[in-house]
């Protein structure tokens, strides 16, 4: 299937980031170009681009532009001591999605591997990763969407949670990404997305991409996904995650694991959509995996509105975990994977 995006949540142009400010969507498409590592650190802080795969991209490019201005180095250690800097700042923005700290090393690891060539050679090659890893990033999403359609049945009304698509990827999405080549392939009938509170993943942003792609959808508050589930309007489930660990367990926008939960009392089948990058075998379980907490004004303002009184206590993780043993398949760019996680995920990704 032959389709592409109508818009660009990154762009390497001009020697600069360009990215489309999310935090601005729906209302304006706004565009910034980010020409430093402290640029691109605040862009991910403050959601400018988010989703797991786009912030590895962004992490990726933004060790480039630390290092290019690095001057008066004197040899290769004390360059690779200076990236490696770069390299935690930049990864300091966000802890729950491993993309952003694999992409990281990534480019650590090709700049070690070439530690003979000149630091200019290594400053080019540093560009060059970032850019294959923003290239991969595309083709894995396209992968997972056609991989995805064998699990998705005719007719489908799937629900989704937060923003998976080409907002929060290269291109295409993980989730999004199936919903796309089914709708395609003639099989969607219907998307359902959760809002997404408190930041509204799912009403700014997914919104704004099936109204592009002209994928029919109902937007709904995420505590109606129960009753939606009860009146069998749902056949299916489907969100990306930031981080599974070895043994299946996912960390996704918090309200997934609620969403898992009710799937299984529903019988209504739940998959998590991701690429390699979002896989860390290196922890063992979800309970190793770092939730960021977020600031209370999400949660105790909407928009500029005070929704609270002052001075209430608030606990806001952005993220939660979902255990494997609720997750009925994990579609990968080299194909779906089921339970037992703790060995099918080594045996597709294990080098
Ligand atoms: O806080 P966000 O908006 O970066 O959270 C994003 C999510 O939770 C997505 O579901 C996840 O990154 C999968 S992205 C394809």
């Amino acid at each position: 299937m032959t389709f592409t995006s109508p818009f660009k949540s990154l762009e390497w142009q001009n020697d600069r980031l360009r990215i489309l400010d999310q935090t601005f969507l729906p209302e304006r498409e706004v565009y910034a170009d980010l020409d430093s590592a402290g640029q691109v650190w605040e862009a991910i802080k403050k959601l400018r681009v988010r989703g797991a795969p786009a912030i590895g991209i962004a992490g990726a490019y933004g060790l480039y532009l630390g290092i290019r201005e690095l001057t008066n180095l004197n040899g290769f250690d004390s360059f690779y001591r200076e990236c490696k800097r770069i390299s935690d700042y930049l990864n300091s923005s966000r802890p729950t999605a491993v993309n952003l700290s694999w992409a990281l090393q990534r480019m650590m690891d090709v700049i070690y591997a070439k530690k003979d060539q000149s630091i200019d050679e290594l400053k080019q090659l540093a560009l060059q990763t970032a850019k294959t890893i923003h290239d991969e990033d595309r083709r894995l999403c396209k992968s997972i969407g056609e991989h995805g359609l064998e699990i998705v049945p005719d007719r489908a009304r799937i629900l989704t949670h937060c923003n998976t698509g080409g907002l929060a990827t290269g291109e295409f999405g993980t989730a999004f990404s199936v919903i796309l080549h089914a709708f395609h392939a003639g099989k969607l009938e219907h998307v359902w997305v959760d809002e997404t509170r408190p930041l509204l993943q799912g009403a700014r942003l997914t919104t704004w991409e099936l109204q592009q792609a002209e994928i029919p959808f109902t937007l709904n508050i995420d505590s109606a996904a129960g009753f939606l589930m009860q009146t069998g309007k749902v056949d299916l489930v489907i969100t990306g995650a930031d981080r599974i660990t070895a043994n299946g367990d996912a960390a996704n926008k918090i309200g997934t694991y609620t969403l898992a939960v009710l799937a299984k009392e529903h019988d209504i089948p739940f998959y998590i959509a991701a690429p390699y990058s979002t896989i860390d075998l290196k922890l063992e379980n979800g309970e190793s995996i770092e939730i960021e907490l977020r600031d209370e004004d999400e949660v105790t303002h909407f928009g500029n509105k005070r929704t609270a009184p002052k001075k209430v206590e608030v606990y806001n993780p952005a993220f939660d975990v979902t255990p494997g043993r609720l997750i009925s398949g994990i579609i990968t760019e080299k194909g779906i994977v089921h339970p037992d996680y703790s060995k099918s995920l080594r045996t597709l990704f294990q080098d």
